[in-house]
C-alpha cells in the first residue's frame, strides 16, 4: 500500500512521541519522515524507545534539520509549542499538538489556569479540539488540532451523554482520577525516584486541576453552567487512567434512561465500549486491559438510596489519552477510515 502522508514528530524521545512512533510505523498510509530530539540527535530512535529495535532505522534529528512534511505532530512538554509554533508552522500543511497550549479557546482562561500569558493567542481560534467523538465534522477540514489532556479526554467522554441527555445536575460533579506514572513524562524528578514513587497512593492535585477548564469548555457545548471538580491521585501503575465520577442524578432518572443516553451517543462509536456487567471480575472499566489500545471503556452505577450516579471511565493515557487520539484525528483529517492503525485489542492477561 502507498504510504502517502509524510509526517514528522517534534519531541519524539518522550513517552507520547514514542507511542506515536510505535503506532505510525505500522500505519498503512503514513511515512514517518523525521523525529526530533535534542538529547538523542544522531542516534537511532530505538535508543529512546527500545521496543522499536529492528523495527525502525530512523535516526533522531535536531529541530533545525526539519524538512517540509504533510503533518507535524508536536509532542513537547506543556508551554513549549506556543513559543515554537510560528517558527515551525511553515514546515507542514497541518499540525497536531499533543500538549496543552492550544486546548483552551480563551487566552484569559489559559492565563488563569496555566499562570502565564499565551504566546500565540491569535492562533487559538484556528485549533480544533482533538476528541473525534465531539468534533468529527470540524476535524475533517482542520488544519490545526489540539489534542485533549488525558484526564479531560476520559472525563469528557464519560460525562457527555449524561450532560447532553440531562441525566445529571450540572453542579457537584466530582471527578476522582487515579493516575499512572507515565503521565508525568520522561524527565526524572525526586517524586518519580523509585523509592519515592513505588507503591504510592499519593494525592497529587486534590482540587483545581487544570483539566477542569477543558472539561467545562467542552461540556458547555451541551449544557451551560457545568461545573466539575477534579481530584487526581497517583497510584502504582505505569500506564492507564481511571476516573470515578460522582454525580447527582436528576429526579426520576432510571437505569434505563442512562443506558439510553450512552447508547444513543456511543452506539456507533468504534472506540467507546459500555462496560457494565452483572458478573465476573471485569464488571466495570479497568485501565489495565486497555494498555496499548485506543479504547475508552465506560461504566456506571445508579444508587437511588444515595441519590447518586457514579460513572466510571478508563483509558490508556498514552493511547486514547494522547497518541491514539492524535492518530484518530489524523485519520479523519485525511479522509481515512478512523480505525486505521488503531485496532490493537490489548492483551489479556497482562
Ligand atoms: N504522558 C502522557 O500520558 C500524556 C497524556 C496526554 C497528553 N500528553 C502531552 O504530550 C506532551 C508530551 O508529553 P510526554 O509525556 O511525552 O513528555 P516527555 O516524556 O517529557 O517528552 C517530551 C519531549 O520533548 C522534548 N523537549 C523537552 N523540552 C523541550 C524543549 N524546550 N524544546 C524542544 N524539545 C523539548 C524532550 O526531548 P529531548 O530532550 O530529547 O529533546 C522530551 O523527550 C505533553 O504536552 C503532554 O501534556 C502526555
Amino acid at each position: 500500500m502507498k504510504r502517502n502522508i509524510s509526517v514528522s514528530i517534534i519531541g519524539g524521545s518522550g513517552y507520547a512521541g514514542g507511542e506515536l512512533l510505535r503506532l505510525l510505523l505500522f500505519h498503512p498510509n503514513v511515512k514517518v519522515l523525521q523525529v526530533t530530539s535534542r538529547q538523542f540527535a544522531g542516534q537511532l530512535v530505538s535508543r529512546a524507545h527500545p521496543n522499536l529495535r529492528k523495527i525502525s532505522n530512523l535516526i533522531f534529528c535536531k529541530q533545525d534539520e526539519l524538512l517540509k512534511c504533510d503533518l507535524l505532530f508536536l509532542a513537547l512538554p506543556n508551554g513549549i509549542s506556543m513559543g515554537y509554533i510560528k517558527e515551525i508552522k511553515n514546515k507542514a500543511e497541518k499540525i497536531i499538538d499533543l500538549g496543552a497550549d492550544f486546548r483552551l479557546k480563551d487566552k484569559n482562561t489559559f492565563a488563569t489556569w496555566y499562570k502565564k500569558q499565551h504566546e500565540a493567542p491569535d492562533l487559538l481560534p484556528e485549533f480544533t479540539y482533538g476528541i473525534a467523538e465531539l468534533h468529527r465534522s470540524e476535524l475533517k477540514n482542520a488544519k490545526y488540532v489540539a489534542c485533549a489532556g488525558c484526564e479531560a479526554m476520559v472525563s469528557i467522554l464519560t460525562l457527555l451523554p449524561l450532560v447532553k441527555h440531562k441525566i445529571i445536575e450540572s453542579k457537584n460533579i466530582i471527578i476522582d482520577a487515579k493516575m499512572s506514572s507515565s503521565q508525568g513524562g520522561n524527565t526524572p524528578s525526586m517524586s518519580s525516584h523509585h523509592p519515592e514513587r513505588h507503591g504510592v497512593v499519593r494525592s497529587y492535585k486534590p482540587v483545581d486541576h487544570r483539566h477542569s477548564a477543558e472539561i467545562e469548555q467542552e461540556l458547555a457545548l451541551y449544557s451551560k453552567n457545568i461545573q466539575v471538580s477534579v481530584t487526581a491521585t497517583t497510584i502504582e501503575m505505569v500506564r492507564g487512567l481511571l476516573v470515578t465520577i460522582h454525580t447527582q442524578p436528576r429526579p426520576g432518572i432510571t437505569e434505563k434512561d442512562i443506558w439510553k443516553a450512552y447508547r444513543s451517543c456511543y452506539g456507533s462509536e468504534p472506540f467507546i465500549r459500555i462496560v457494565k456487567e452483572a458478573e465476573g471480575i471485569y464488571r466495570y472499566p479497568e485501565p489495565k486491559i486497555l494498555t496499548g489500545t485506543n479504547y475508552c471503556d465506560i461504566g456506571f452505577v445508579l444508587s437511588t438510596r444515595e441519590s447518586r450516579l457514579v460513572a466510571i471511565g478508563a483509558i490508556d493515557n498514552l493511547g486514547k489519552g494522547t497518541a491514539g487520539q492524535a492518530i484518530q484525528a489524523m485519520n479523519i483529517m485525511y479522509g481515512l477510515d478512523e480505525k486505521t492503525g488503531l485496532e490493537f485489542p490489548g492483551l489479556h492477561p497482562i
